[in-house]
C-alpha cells in the first residue's frame, strides 16, 4: 500500500516509521486500539530479555532494574514520580487492587459510567458484596456528557470512575473536569486510561487525577501482561488492599507469613511476580511513543479519523459516536449491520485488521498509517457491510 506522508513536524517521517514495523507490509493495520503491531524497539527489547534469560537463567537484579527503569519512564510518560506507580498484569488487576483497597471506607457510593470497560464496572459491582454502591453515567447520543455527572456524585460518593476515552468509539471525556466534580464533593476519582494513553496527552498532576490504570498492549506498542496503576503520593498511607501478594511488602524477600505490612511507595500495590517480558517490550513500547510524541500522535491522526468518517459517510456507513476529531481518540466507529466478528473476519479476508467490539467495527489508525489506508479500509467495510453472510447473521446491538 502506497505510504503517502500526511504530516511532517519536526521532521516525523512516516516512511521511516512504516519500515521499522514489518506487519504494514502485509496488512492494513486499523486495530492499534486493540493492539498494536510489533516494531523494531519492541523487537530488540524482547530479543534482551532472551538473551538474559539464555546466558543468566535467572537474572533477578537486572530485572529488577528493568522494572524500576519501566516505572520511572511510564511516570515521566503521565508526569508522576516513580513512587506512585505499581507494575502490575492487566487493568482488571490494577482495578481489583484500587476497590479492594476502598471496601472498608464510610462512604459506599460509587458512580461510574456506561462506557467503562466491563472489566472495570465487573469488578465495582462483585464488590457490592461490602455494601459497595455504583450509581451510572449513562451514555447518551452515543457519548458522555459532562452535566450527568451532577446530580450522581454527592457527599455519599468515595469514588468517581470516569474512562478517558470510550472503548468503543474513542470519545474523549475532560477528565480535569471530572476530577473537580468529584473532589467538590470530597470523592477521589479513578481514570481507566487504556484507551488514551498514546494518543491523548495525561497529565495526573495537571488533571488532578487520584488513580489511574492503564497498559501498553493498546497504542503504545506493548504485549498483554502488563498495566500499570498510578495512585497520587498523598493518598498511598490510605490504602491497604485486600487484593494483594508478596510484593506489596517492605522487604518482599522477609518470607514472614504472619507479617502484612505495606511498602511505603505504590510497590505496596503491587501483588505477584512482575510480567518481566512484558516489561522489557513495554519499555521498547514507550521508547516508540516517545520517540513520535503524543503530541505529534494526535496532529498526525486527526486527519486520519475525518477522512474515516468522510468518506464512511460518503460510502453511506453510519458513524457510532462523534464527528468532532479533537474530542475523541483515532477510533473511528461504525455500526453494523449484522454480527460485527462476522463482519472483523470478512475485513480480514480483504487484508484489513479490523476490530468489533458490540455492535460496531472500529477502524483505529495510529500515526504510521496512510490516508490511502484509510481509504481502502473504509471502502472494505462498505464492501463487507453490503456481503450477504454479513447481513444473514444477527446485529449486536
Ligand atoms: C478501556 C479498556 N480498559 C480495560 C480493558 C481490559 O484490560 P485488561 O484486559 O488488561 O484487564 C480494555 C480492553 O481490553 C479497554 O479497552
Amino acid at each position: 500500500m502506497d505510504a503517502t506522508p500526511t504530516y511532517d513536524p519536526n521532521g516525523f517521517n512516516i516512511h521511516s516509521w512504516r519500515r521499522r514495523i514489518p506487519a504494514c507490509e502485509r496488512l492494513v493495520l486499523m486495530n492499534n486500539c486493540s493492539q498494536t503491531p510489533q516494531c523494531d524497539h519492541t523487537r530488540m527489547a524482547a530479543e534482551r530479555y532472551l538473551e538474559s534469560w539464555s546466558r543468566e537463567v535467572m537474572d533477578w537484579d537486572r530485572w529488577e532494574e528493568e522494572v524500576d527503569a519501566l516505572k520511572k519512564d511510564f511516570a515521566a510518560f503521565i508526569n508522576a514520580s516513580p513512587d506512585e506507580i505499581a507494575t502490575l498484569t492487566s487493568v482488571s488487576e490494577a482495578t481489583a487492587v484500587l476497590v479492594s483497597a476502598l471496601t472498608l471506607k464510610q462512604r459506599k457510593r460509587i458512580v461510574l459510567t456506561e462506557a467503562e470497560f466491563p472489566c472495570v464496572a465487573h469488578i465495582i459491582l462483585a464488590h457490592g458484596r461490602y455494601g459497595l454502591e455504583p450509581a451510572w453515567v449513562s451514555v447518551r447520543d452515543e457519548i458522555l456528557h459532562l452535566e450527568d455527572y451532577d446530580r450522581l456524585i454527592d457527599e455519599s460518593t468515595l469514588l468517581v470512575s470516569a474512562t478517558h476515552a470510550y472503548y468503543q468509539n474513542g470519545y474523549v471525556q475532560d477528565i480535569a473536569a471530572i476530577a473537580q466534580k468529584a473532589h467538590d464533593k470530597g470523592a477521589f476519582i479513578f481514570v481507566d486510561a487504556y484507551q488514551s494513553a498514546g494518543v491523548v496527552p495525561i497529565d495526573v498532576k495537571a488533571m488532578d487525577i487520584d488513580f489511574l490504570a492503564t497498559g501498553t498492549l493498546k497504542w503504545m506498542f506493548g504485549v498483554p501482561g502488563i498495566a500499570f496503576l498510578y495512585a497520587k503520593k498523598e493518598l498511598l498511607p490510605l490504602l491497604e488492599p485486600a487484593h494483594t501478594g508478596w510484593f506489596g511488602r517492605t522487604d518482599v524477600f522477609a518470607f514472614n507469613p504472619k507479617l502484612l505490612d505495606w511498602h511505603p511507595t505504590a510497590k505496596r500495590l503491587e501483588t505477584g511476580t512482575w510480567p518481566v517480558p512484558a516489561v522489557y517490550i513495554a519499555r521498547g513500547g514507550l521508547q516508540v511513543v516517545a520517540e513520535v510524541g503524543v503530541d505529534t500522535i494526535q496532529a498526525v491522526t486527526r486527519p486520519l479519523s475525518a477522512r474515516l468518517i468522510e468518506r464512511g459517510r460518503a460510502n453511506g456507513l453510519k458513524l457510532y459516536g462523534t464527528d468532532d476529531v479533537t474530542q475523541k481518540t483515532p477510533i473511528t466507529s461504525f455500526l453494523c449491520p449484522g454480527d460485527s466478528h462476522v463482519a472483523q473476519d470478512l475485513m480480514l479476508k480483504r487484508g484489513v485488521i479490523a476490530p468489533a467490539r458490540g455492535p460496531v467495527i472500529r477502524l483505529a489508525p495510529h500515526f504510521y498509517n496512510t490516508l490511502e489506508e484509510c481509504d481502502y479500509a473504509v471502502d472494505a467495510l462498505a464492501d463487507v457491510y453490503r456481503e450477504p453472510e454479513l447481513l444473514a447473521s444477527t446485529p449486536r446491538h
